[in-house]
């Protein structure tokens, strides 16, 4: 067997990463990470709920794990993420009063916290996904309607950026989002990341969360996102990606329909085109994409297990269940210039 893992054949292109929690970081699937991954990220237990579920009392201990983890693996840390409209406890909102808090209430309450958790980890995450999912997702709008836009307008985006900048000038720093090869997600989050750097917001980069289907995006759509976000002078990060065995839209009615959730060798050849497609693209690309990020580790568990229709099991990553390399790894490792 090869003693090589994805890390080690994209070497000269990007690193390669996986998202984890606290029980990967024993046994067989800590193993596989460490042979396959150069790169980590927290599934859950750095975001807000995880680390301040009231306000002033930090829970450290997983993700302080998975930080020691990754530094004595010499595996790189990517940070998700510092603010999102999920998993963000409603005390942040609500003063003593019970009533909503003011603007510089929240903007503070923000940077206590980035404070807190970026210099915490000071000059041992490489990278922060500082914004997550701030555009809405009826294509008619532009930034979603969240508790922290509604109290904080647009600047909330912008003081998370520069407290995350603040705390670890050396980190670099991300917006996070999905379907932005989609294109009327593309162009509000084009016109976005434009403007946080007409406003010399310190953004180094977009994290495209890659959660796609093996109906999207297309080569064209995806060529198409990346070849718009880096002209703005940003680089580019994969940070969540999985390929799902269902179609998205259909998603939700799915089980009702009766579909099969077998994976079928139909579906594992589309999978293992659709895996190759996008692994060529970002070879192409190498000199903008700085990292590939796995969401999770294998098929044996994985987010799509449970949404958007629980128990339906999904096929989404390169190993089994088993963990064994499933025929898309083969693919994916498959190219001149390893
Ligand atoms: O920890 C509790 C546990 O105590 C409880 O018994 C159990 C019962 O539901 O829930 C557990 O919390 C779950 C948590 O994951 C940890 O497993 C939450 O219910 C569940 O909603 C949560 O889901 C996470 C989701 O973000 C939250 O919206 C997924 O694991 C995680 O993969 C997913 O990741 C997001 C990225 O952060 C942002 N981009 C999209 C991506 C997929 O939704």
């Amino acid at each position: 067997t090869d003693i090589r893992g994805l890390k080690d054949f994209y070497k000269n292109y990007f690193s390669v990463g996986v998202a984890v929690g606290k029980s990967s970081l024993n046994g067989e699937e800590a193993t596989l990470i460490k042979k396959q991954y150069n790169s980590i990220t927290a599934e859950n237990d750095m975001k807000m709920e995880m680390i301040q579920p009231v306000e002033g009392k930090f829970n450290w201990a997983t993700a302080d794990s998975i930080v020691n983890f990754g530094i004595k693996n010499n595996i790189g840390i990517r940070g998700h993420n510092l603010c999102w409209h999920e998993q963000a406890p409603e005390w942040f909102f609500v003063g003593k009063d019970g009533k909503e808090v003011s603007k510089d209430v929240l903007l503070q309450r923000l940077k206590t916290h980035i404070d807190a958790i970026v210099g915490r980890y000071k000059g041992k995450i490489y990278a922060w996904d500082v914004v997550n999912e701030a555009i809405d997702d009826d294509s008619t709008k532009y930034l979603r309607n969240s508790k922290w836009y509604k109290i904080c307008g647009e600047d909330f985006i912008i003081k998370a950026f520069e407290y995350a900048h603040a705390a670890d000038p050396s980190a670099k720093l991300y917006y996070n989002d999905y379907n932005t090869e989609r294109p009327e997600k593309r162009e509000r989050l084009y016109k976005l990341l434009k403007s946080l750097k007409e406003k010399g917001v310190p953004i180094d980069g977009v994290g495209l969360q890659a959660h796609w289907s093996l109906q999207e995006p297309t080569e064209q759509e995806l060529v198409t996102a990346v070849e718009k976000y880096s002209s703005l002078g940003l680089n580019i990060q994969f940070t969540e990606l999985d390929i799902s065995i269902y179609p998205w839209e259909k998603n939700k009615r799915a089980k009702r329909l009766g579909e099969s959730d077998q994976f079928t060798s139909e579906l594992e050849a589309q999978q293992m085109a659709k895996y190759k497609m996008v692994f060529d693209v970002f070879r192409r690309y190498k000199d903008v994409i700085t990292n590939v990020t796995f969401w999770n580790i294998s098929d044996r568990r994985t987010w799509l297990d449970s949404y958007p229709v629980p128990g339906r099991k999904n096929y989404p990553l390169l190993f089994d269940a088993q963990l064994k390399p499933k025929k898309a790894y083969w693919e994916v490792i498959n190219f001149k210039n390893k």
